[in-house]
Parts: C-alpha cells; sequence; structure tokens
C-alpha cells in the first residue's frame, strides 16, 4: 500500500479535556503557527509548525490556510435524516408538531428512491457545516437507514443511525409492530453495524409511541449485540412528561421507564433532558449515559432550557444535537450561539474551550469514540474542518479586533455559520469544499 502522507498548516486548536473537571488552560491545545501531519487517514502529528516541520520530508505536500483555526470536526448527537425537507414548520409545540408536521412527512421515507434523495442532500449538509459525525434518527422504515448508511459508506463517514421503532401512538400508516421493529432493527445490525465506520442504533423513538413489549425487545436487542447504541427522546416537553406519568404509572420517573427495559448504557444517547430531576441524572451518571443537549430546538419548539449545570454536577456525559427538524439549523456553530443563550438566561456562563469540548470532544465521549474522533491527538482519524476567518466581511472585520484564541473562537461561535466551514475533511480526504 502506497503511504498517502500531507501535513496541514493554520491555527489548530482542538479540545483535550472538559473544562468542567480541569483548569480551563488544561481543557485545549493551541498551536498558532501549527502543523497537522495526516497519513493514511490518520494524525501522525500535530504541533508547533516550529518543532514539525523540520521533521517533515522534502516530498511531503503542505497545505497552507491563512487567516483560518483548523479543528476536530463537529459532533452532531441528535438529528434526524426525515425532517430535513420541514425544518422550520410554524406554530406549534412538541406533541401538536409532530402530529402536523413530522409523521406526514416521514411516511414519505417508505420510498426508498426518496430517502436516497433526502439522504443526499442530508449528508451533503452535515458536511457543509463541518460535521463529521452524527448520531442519526431515520424513519420508522428500514429503507431510510439502508438510504443513509449506502450514502455515508461511499465517503467513508464515521455515523450512527436506526431505524425508528413506534408502534401505537401515531398514524396508521407510521407505526410498525413490536415484532417487525425487532426483525428490521435485526436485519439493519446485521448489514450495517461495524462496517466500515458505520454503527447501527436501537431507536425507539420515544416512550408514549411504543408499548411495553416494544421496549422489551429494544433492550434484547441491546443484549444481543455488542457495542450497539440506542437512542431515544426524554424530558423534553412538560406535556410529555405528563403523558408518560399516565402511560407508566408504575415507574418512578420518565428515565426510569427506559431504566426497566435495559435502555440504558454506555452507548445510549437520550436528546433533550431539559426536565430531568436530580435523581434522573444520577441515574444517567451511574449508567455512563449520554444526553444530547438540543438549544435550537428547545427555543424553537418552546421546551425549555437544559440545565447544563446540573448535569455537569452530576457528571453526565453530554454533547450537542441540533434536532434537525425540531432545530433549526444544521450548524454546530449555529447551535453553540443557541447554547450560550440557554446558559445566559439561567444566570451561567458557557466558555468557549466548553463550546468547543461540546461541539468536539464531549460529543466524541458521549459515543465513547474519544479514541478515533474529537480530537487531533496523534492517531486519531482524521476527521477536521478549517474554519475561514473571513468567510463574511462582518465576520472578517470582527476577528481583525480578536486578540487571543479564546475570544476568536467564541466570536465564531455567535458569528459563525455554514460559510464558516470552508473545509470538511473525513479521514483524512477531503469530503467539502465551500
Ligand atoms: N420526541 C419524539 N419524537 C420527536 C422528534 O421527532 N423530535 C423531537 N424534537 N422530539 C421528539
Ligand atoms: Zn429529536
Amino acid at each position: 500500500m502506497t503511504t498517502d502522507k500531507k501535513a496541514y498548516r493554520a491555527a489548530i486548536v482542538h479540545s483535550i479535556a472538559d473544562p468542567a473537571e480541569v483548569v480551563v488552560e488544561a481543557s485545549y491545545e493551541y498551536f498558532e503557527d501549527g502543523l497537522m501531519v495526516v497519513e493514511n487517514g490518520k494524525i501522525t502529528a500535530v504541533g508547533h509548525t516550529r518543532d514539525l516541520l523540520g521533521k517533515l520530508a522534502s516530498d511531503v505536500e503542505v497545505v497552507t490556510y491563512k487567516d483560518a483555526l483548523i479543528t476536530a470536526g463537529f459532533i452532531d448527537t441528535h438529528i434526524h435524516l426525515p425532517q430535513t425537507g420541514m425544518v422550520g414548520s410554524y406554530g406549534e409545540q412538541l406533541l401538536d408538531w409532530l402530529n402536523t408536521y413530522v409523521f406526514p412527512v416521514e411516511r414519505q421515507f417508505a420510498d426508498p428512491a426518496h430517502a436516497a434523495e433526502v439522504s443526499d442532500i442530508f449528508i451533503k449538509e452535515l458536511l457543509r457545516n463541518g460535521t463529521t459525525t452524527a448520531l442519526v434518527f431515520g424513519s420508522r422504515h428500514k429503507e431510510s437507514v439502508d438510504a443513509f448508511f449506502t450514502a455515508a459508506e461511499k465517503l467513508n463517514l464515521r455515523m450512527i443511525a436506526g431505524k425508528v421503532m413506534m408502534d401505537r401512538n401515531a398514524p396508521d400508516y407510521l407505526v410498525d409492530t413490536a415484532e417487525s421493529s425487532y426483525v428490521d432493527s435485526k436485519a439493519l445490525i446485521e448489514r450495517w453495524h461495524g462496517k466500515g465506520r458505520l454503527h447501527y442504533a436501537v431507536t425507539p423513538r420515544f416512550a408514549p409511541t411504543s408499548t411495553p413489549e416494544q421496549l422489551s425487545l429494544a433492550g434484547q436487542l441491546m443484549t444481543e449485540y455488542p457495542d450497539l447504541y440506542m437512542q431515544t427522546h426524554i424530558s423534553e416537553n412538560l406535556k410529555e412528561v405528563e403523558w408518560v406519568k399516565e402511560l407508566f404509572p408504575e415507574r418512578k420517573n420518565y428515565l426510569d421507564v427506559y431504566d426497566h427495559f435495559k435502555l440504558l448504557g454506555e452507548r445510549s444517547v437520550f436528546a433533550h433532558g431539559v426536565h430531568l430531576c436530580d435523581q434522573e441524572c444520577e441515574r444517567l451518571a451511574e449508567t455512563g449515559s449520554a444526553i444530547a443537549f438540543c438549544p435550537t430546538s428547545n427555543f424553537f419548539l418552546g421546551s425549555g432550557l437544559f440545565n447544563l449545570p446540573m448535569a455537569e454536577r452530576h457528571k453526565v456525559n453530554v454533547g450537542l444535537g441540533t434536532d434537525v427538524g425540531g432545530g433549526t439549523s444544521f450548524s454546530i456553530l449555529q447551535t453553540l450561539n443557541e447554547a450560550y443563550k440557554v446558559m445566559q438566561l439561567q444566570g451561567a456562563k458557557l466558555s468557549p474551550f466548553k463550546s468547543l469540548y461540546l461541539a468536539t470532544l464531549g460529543g466524541a465521549r458521549a459515543l465513547r469514540l474519544e479514541d478515533k474522533i474529537g480530537n487531533l491527538h496523534e492517531g486519531t482519524e482524521a476527521d477536521f474542518v478549517v474554519m475561514d476567518f473571513n468567510a463574511t466581511p462582518l465576520l472578517s472585520y470582527r476577528m481583525k479586533q480578536a486578540t487571543s484564541i479564546e475570544e476568536k473562537l467564541f466570536v465564531l461561535m455567535t458569528l459563525g455559520d455554514d460559510r464558516t466551514v470552508s473545509e470538511t475533511y473525513s479521514a483524512g480526504v477531503l469530503v467539502h469544499k465551500r
């Protein structure tokens, strides 16, 4: 095999620890004039150009970016493929919004051609925004996941997805049965889980749309295969929380429904968690489960303010989710912009380095993939983004006033969006160029 070696020179920053757990200076590495060496899809060195350039063989190509910042590819720990075409739908909160807008568009994914068309648009949109890994809800139809993985595999992306399981409290045209959801999920696991950089996630939509029989079979899948993911929604909206109490009166709280069916664990990601109590956070931490914090969605659907400090107190892993189409942007930068405001409204702060952590290493930790993605350490996969300081006239002018990396990061996260991401690389291959 021939070696494919290349080096990238720019300002480079990456998150190496959670700022909630170490002094902030120990949470990141920054190289103002940095060099990152990539060989066969992996990072083999990162550091100051002055230390690394001289050691590089003279025939190795060095790609230089001016006024740009390289960091690890962004990680979106909660997003819905079939909702791409209804993002920005007016006027409702969660339960009415699902009935009015979501279920009708998800119905279309029974058609493989439609699923393939949207998968293509969806993946392009992720990459345009610098997102190199996502934990993705398909629709109830296994065709949706086949289409998504087929498209992701072509680009050798590290992606996780699953077919939605939902056997009640939804239109007849969209429900499966406990048995069919088990069989369909199993077929997808056999076909895709562990193929290349792809992983499967068992995906019960949320407690109200699954019978106890279905949740029990979801738990059974988790024990039948090693390293499967589990994704679902929890405690997003107060009416939803009340409904879960009515449907499962014997369980102590919302999380306990999932716990009862053996759906908690190190690869389990619960979206939202806006209205969780201390006891639930404690149990999430104890089981190594993670929360996907989805600020644009929580604002858009009027769901509430996620209590990040509470999750931190309990040492729960937290990643960031766009939750498109409840969320309003594919951009992790825009998602951070809104996350900052969620903290402000609670009298708390979200530092630029905590934001960087949430967007990269925190997401990787939530997914137990920090040895592969979410940072730029030697040996990790070369999934990274190049952010252009001159992406817009205002950004360009504002960045000229910024002196520290902290300030630069904050401006990128506040003013930045898809335009800011000039290039996206996956396993060392350029997969998006603006
Ligand atoms: N809860 C159950 N299904 C959904 C969904 O599709 N989006 C959001 N935001 N919450 C949900
Ligand atoms: Zn969601």
